[in-house]
């Protein structure tokens, strides 16, 4: 059988390093490491027999996006699963975030996986297959103060992943979202701005904000676990893949608490809102 090709985004740190070091320990897989600095890729030498390629990887620039792609296809000859895992987060209340900041993180949380995506849709659909694996998170489906642009981005990345999964379903690509809670990466730390705020009103906020700096590298997830997980669902139950798959305990209980509320909720506004609707 012919090697099956993964090209990850992000692979200096968090659940990319984790994926892209277990993935390079898998037979019969190629492994395209991107990340902005390849020089933080040297964790991956002592599993390399030529089955790796390391690429340059700024997800904002759409050249390097394609210089990616056209090498991964010269030379393993296609891309069979796309990771789209480069993000970053920003904290900060609503009302005191820095628009240019959040923007950027938008560019990266957004648009780089719209990007990459787009570069690679061309090689899967010439395959007739391939899986799309989009890192969203448990604030993809559910917010919490402080972070409404970071929700935004990844309520961004679900509505956009669900769209794209029935566009493509019928031409042998899928598309899985990965819900994660807090897991032991730098996402917390040095990936996430955090603007505390300056109003009074907001002052109650500091301590969410400071507190997730400090739990930064003491969450509950360990990416090397859900970089097997990942591994596995895409490997071993492509046919049954979900489309929403949360990881953490945290996050499946946020899920199931908030799908159970709106399911009632919707319910129970069901008269309402078709009484909208022009008569039949
Ligand atoms: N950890 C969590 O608790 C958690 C929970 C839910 C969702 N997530 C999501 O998981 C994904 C991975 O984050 P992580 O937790 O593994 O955090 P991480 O350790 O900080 O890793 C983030 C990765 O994204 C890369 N990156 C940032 N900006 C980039 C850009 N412009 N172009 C290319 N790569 C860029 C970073 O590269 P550099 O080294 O160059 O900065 C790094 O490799 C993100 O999408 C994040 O939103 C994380």
């Amino acid at each position: 059988m012919a090697n099956t090709t993964w090209f990850i985004t992000g692979t200096s740190t968090g659940f990319g390093h984790a994926l892209a070091e277990y993935v390079a320990q898998q037979d019969g897989v190629n492994l395209v490491a991107t990340a902005r600095h390849t020089n933080q890729l040297g964790y991956l030498d002592q599993y390399d027999h030529g089955q790796i390629l390391r690429q340059t990887l700024d997800v904002t620039d759409r050249h390097e996006i394609s210089t990616a792609v056209a090498a991964a296809k010269d030379k393993f000859g296609g891309i069979d699963v796309l990771i789209n895992n480069a993000g970053i987060g920003y904290f900060g209340t609503f009302e005191e975030s820095d628009r240019d900041a959040v923007a950027y993180m938008f560019a990266v949380n957004v648009w780089g996986l719209v990007d990459t995506t787009r570069a690679v849709l061309p090689l899967m659909r010439a395959q007739h297959s391939g899986t799309i694996v989009n890192f969203s998170s448990i604030g993809g489906l559910y917010s919490f103060p402080t972070l409404s642009f970071y929700h935004g981005s990844k309520y961004a990345v679900e509505g956009i992943s669900e769209s794209l999964a029935k566009e493509v379903g019928d031409l042998g690509i899928k598309v899985m979202i990965i819900e994660p809670s807090g897991f032991r990466t730098d996402w917390a730390g040095r990936s996430s701005q955090k603007k505390l705020p300056t109003i009074p009103d907001y002052q109650k906020f500091a301590d969410n904000i400071e507190g997730s700096a400090k739990g930064a590298h003491h969450e509950a997830g360990d990416p090397h676990k859900a970089a097997q997980i990942i591994f596995d669902q895409v490997t071993n139950h492509r046919e049954t893949l979900p489309l929403r798959l949360p990881l953490g305990k945290f996050a499946s209980d946020m899920a199931i608490d908030k799908y159970t509320k709106e399911l009632a909720h919707f319910k129970a506004v069901r008269d309402l809102s078709a009484s909208a609707d022009q008569p039949q």
